[in-house]
């Protein structure tokens, strides 16, 4: 048994969280492992944004439309990417899944939200005093987990192909 697919395969986005903080060593770990996620030429053109603060969990949440479990979360990731980086996009998305299967694996649940294709990407960069050369990536509200979603996945033969793909 692999320890890190294991992680990978027991993950599920968890939009229900206890009350309970998460402690900040593991926070910081959990940012060690965004840092360490691969960017196209290392420019690592991104900011994290930690946020524990109730009221402004509350304000995030409002502004997002399918976010609103972050007011329920004991912290909230902003991923914040620098615009003028080409691949600042692809670069912040691999940081964003290092940070959720990294709260995976100290048993923290999370769910990605969407941040960069959202109206509200502006409204929470502003919120969070984000420079304007950064745009919103995603979001990831991480807390004790309260119950667990099985989301289906596609099966295997639909999705796999081995050298050239050929239709069914
Ligand atoms: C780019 C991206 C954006 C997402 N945005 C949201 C969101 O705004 N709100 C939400 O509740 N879940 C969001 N999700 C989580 C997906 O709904 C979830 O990953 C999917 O339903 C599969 O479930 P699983 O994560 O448990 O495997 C997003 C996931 C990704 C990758």
């Amino acid at each position: 048994m692999n320890v890190v697919t294991t992680v990978i395969k027991s993950r599920h986005s968890i939009r229900k969280f206890k009350t309970d903080p998460i402690p900040d060593p593991v926070i910081a770990d959990v940012i060690e492992c965004a840092r360490h996620a691969p960017t196209a030429m290392n420019v690592q053109p991104w900011l994290f944004g930690v946020v524990k603060d109730k009221a402004m969990l509350k304000k995030i949440a409002d502004l997002t439309d399918h976010g609103k479990h972050i007011a329920d979360a004991a912290v909230c990731f902003a991923i914040f990417g620098e615009k003028k980086a080409k691949y600042y996009l692809e670069d912040c998305c691999a940081a964003t899944e290092n940070i959720i299967l990294a709260l995976q694996a100290y048993g923290i649940g999370s769910c990605w939200v969407a941040g960069e294709k959202k109206e509200y990407a502006e409204p929470v960069r502003k919120l969070l005093d984000v420079p304007d050369g950064y745009a919103l990536v995603s979001l990831v509200p991480a807390g004790n987990p309260v119950d667990i979603e099985f989301a289906q996945k596609k099966d295997l033969k639909k999705v796999l192909f081995r050298e050239k793909f050929k239709a069914e």
